[in-house]
């Protein structure tokens, strides 16, 4: 029996090869899972293999191919992991200048329970409008996984390679999957 379907959005960072890790997390509680990339992802990943894990295409792009839906399915849950400096500027903005922004724009719209696992060095999370961004995007209701009270924070420059193994993927999907957190409706 499904639980529930988790819409995954991968950004051009170091452990996005490794989304299959979440894949399998998700898919052994019983939910269903999409992943969709950044055109900047989509070379970091391996397609026809979470294609075969998740058994719908990963969208990159607004072309849709045939039978395959152009409106967003039911989304129970969304996790953004890893997220680039770049996508998280983004996304706080209210960009929507590729697939992967639009679709989040409008789920974070929807309310949909969002979670997003940024993965950046030390120099990008001190700049002020990443800073902004993280205030920006909680406000709205997003759980934003950084920081020493989430357990996970940024790496040193030049150190993205050592990091890579310890990104929390169980955790973002339990936090996304929790029944326990629902993104509060804002005016
Ligand atoms: C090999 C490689 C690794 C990268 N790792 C990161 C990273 O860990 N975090 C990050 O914010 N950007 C990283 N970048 C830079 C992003 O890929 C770049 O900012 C890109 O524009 C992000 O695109 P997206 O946000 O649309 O996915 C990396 C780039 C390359 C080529």
């Amino acid at each position: 029996m499904t639980v529930g379907h988790l819409q995954i959005v991968v950004c051009a960072a170091g452990p996005a090869p490794d989304v299959t890790t979440l894949i399998n997390t998700a898919h052994q509680q019983s939910w269903t899972t999409v992943v969709t990339a950044t055109p900047n992802a989509t070379s970091f990943i391996d397609i026809p293999a979470i294609e075969k894990l998740t058994g719908t295409p990963v969208r990159s792009d607004y072309r849709a191919s045939p039978g395959v839906r152009r409106s967003l399915p039911t989304t129970d849950a969304l996790v953004i992991a890893p997220a680039t400096y770049n996508s998280i500027n983004k996304i706080a903005l209210g960009l929507a200048d590729n697939y992967a922004m639009t679709t989040i724009a409008e789920l974070i719209g929807r309310h949909v329970p969002t979670v997003i696992v940024p993965f950046v060095n030390t120099a990008l999370a001190t700049r002020l409008p990443f800073r902004h961004a993280v205030t920006s995007l909680r406000d709205e209701g997003v759980r934003i996984l950084f920081g020493p009270e989430e357990g996970w924070e940024p790496h040193p420059p030049g150190s993205g390679n050592d990091r890579r193994l310890s990104f929390p993927w169980a955790t973002a999907f339990t936090t996304a999957a929790s029944r326990d957190y629902k993104a509060p409706m804002r005016e």
